[in-house]
């Protein structure tokens, strides 16, 4: 099929890749002429294990390309829509100006009878206003919302857990009321296509009316979330009862309703979707007069924000009361391991809190110090890390790379700075082995 993908972020890159990877042929488009450029010499724009390989599979194909002009994507009969959807820079809800822009320009180069699939985080009802727009050009739109994780997008690409479709419904008589229209059908049938081999391979596909694909992201994220943010919770009564978060939540993963899962305690969740798009369904949900429904989502993003603050607390006792003039060694930029996004970082964050109170923060990270620089210019940064150990006075673990969990032998690190103190921000250490070294170990919810 001829497919075009209007944004080449995360999503859109790894989704052009994926789908020539399957036999497709797909052109990317993006307005950013330094992405375009690289993508074009099979070249990856951030750090995602296997793109590369898939780019330049896909370009030596000749079934791949990158465009800036997005009337090379008028030969495709399937649009995906991959744009960025940020938070507001004045609000909690999600800026849909790129969406927008993509959908105004591709208003000019679609055909009747053409599909636009929308794959980007959006608040419920955009793809029935989307497909009010692109109606009268005689456009069916489908939305088939992207759940890839960072670090895990091209494998969450090519076969994914599900794949959900939702297509135009009937709002006729009650009899057929819900479900899709001949359009609708015919759409889910040419995503059917699109998605063969996944679904040959067992993933689920299912049809959908638009409200209920959308909602599906939003709520897998507000469940993630939400996880994350359960376990904090426990986290922060551990502390003042003496219990061990990690034991507990080994205990509760065994529950198969629960699962071991998301249930990593530490300085919680960033990146570019989590955060964001908790803020935005709050603010959608508001909007449509039930924000009470929504409103634990406001203490899920207040926990998790509490967590920095107590790394930060953990690594100022650590040094007997103050951070100021200390060197504080921290382990991690970006905000989970395989990944050099540094969007809405808690690493970052407890960085830039402890360089606030005064300490000689030094920040590693073995892919991120690039972006880390860009975006937090007033920290200083060392790629090596036993020259960020050096002489430090607390080392404090933010992301928990392999780097670090196994990398790092607390001997050899007892060895480079002048106090043997660590914070273990993401419980990713071996307690005993750093005690057995002669380190004051301090854990998140943990004694
Ligand atoms: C997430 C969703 O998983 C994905 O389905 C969606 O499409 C986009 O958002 P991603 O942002 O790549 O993906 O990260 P994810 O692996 O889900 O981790 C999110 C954050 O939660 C990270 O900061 C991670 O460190 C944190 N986390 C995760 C915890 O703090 N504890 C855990 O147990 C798990």
């Amino acid at each position: 099929m001829r497919i075009s993908v209007i944004g080449c972020g995360y999503l859109g890159a790894v989704h052009a890749a994926a789908m020539t990877s399957i036999g497709h042929e797909a052109i990317g488009i993006d307005v950013d002429e330094g992405r375009i450029r690289l993508l074009s010499g099979g070249e990856a724009p951030f750090f995602e294990p296997g793109l590369e390989d898939l780019l330049q599979a896909g370009l030596a194909s000749g079934r791949l390309r990158f465009s800036t002009d997005m009337r090379d994507a008028a030969d495709a009969a399937v649009h995906f829509i991959a744009v960025g959807t940020p938070q507001q820079r004045d609000g909690q809800g999600a800026d849909l100006e790129h969406l927008d822009r993509a959908v105004e320009q591709l208003c000019g180069v679609v055909k009747p009878g053409d599909l636009v699939v929308g794959k980007s985080t959006v608040p419920v009802g955009t793809a029935a206003d989307l497909a009010d727009r692109l109606a009268p050009l005689g456009v069916t739109v489908v939305w088939n919302p992207e759940f890839l994780r960072e670090g895990w997008a091209v494998k969450d690409t090519v076969s994914p857990d599900r794949i959900v479709v939702g297509v135009p419904v009937s709002s006729g008589e009650e009899i057929s009321r819900g479900a899709p229209t001949a359009d609708g059908l015919r759409a889910a049938d040419v995503l059917r296509e699109v998605y063969a081999p996944a679904i040959e391979g067992g993933t689920p596909f299912l049809v959908t009316d638009y409200a209920t694909a959308e909602l599906v992201k939003v709520a897998a994220n507000a469940f993630l979330a939400t996880k994350v943010s359960f376990i904090n919770a426990m986290a922060e009564i551990a502390e003042i009862t003496g219990a061990d978060v990690t034991r507990l939540a080994d205990a509760l993963g065994h529950d198969e309703r629960i699962g071991r899962r998301f249930l990593g305690a530490g300085i919680g969740f960033g990146g570019g979707c989590l955060p964001k798009d908790i803020r935005a369904f709050v603010a959608r949900a508001e909007e449509l007069g039930r924000g009470s429904a929504l409103s634990f989502l406001r203490e899920v993003d207040a926990i998790n924000l509490r967590r920095r603050e107590r790394a930060v607390s953990l690594a100022v006792r650590a040094c007997g009361g103050s951070v100021y003039e200390r060197r504080v060694a921290v382990l991690g930029a970006a905000f989970k391991p395989h990944s050099d996004d540094v969007r809405d970082s808690p690493a970052l964050d407890v960085a830039s809190r402890l360089r606030g109170l005064g300490a000689r923060v030094t920040v590693t990270d073995p892919a991120a110090i690039d972006n880390a620089r860009r975006t937090h210019p007033q920290l200083d940064y060392e790629t090596d890390l036993d020259s960020t150990l050096n002489d430090a006075d607390v080392v404090v673990v933010v992301t928990e790379w392999d780097e670090y969990r196994r990398g790092l032998s607390p001997e050899h690190a007892a060895s480079l700075v002048s106090a043997r103190a660590v914070v273990d921000g993401r419980n990713c250490l071996d307690a005993a082995a750093w005690r057995a070294a002669g380190w004051k170990y301090y854990g998140m919810g943990r004694p």
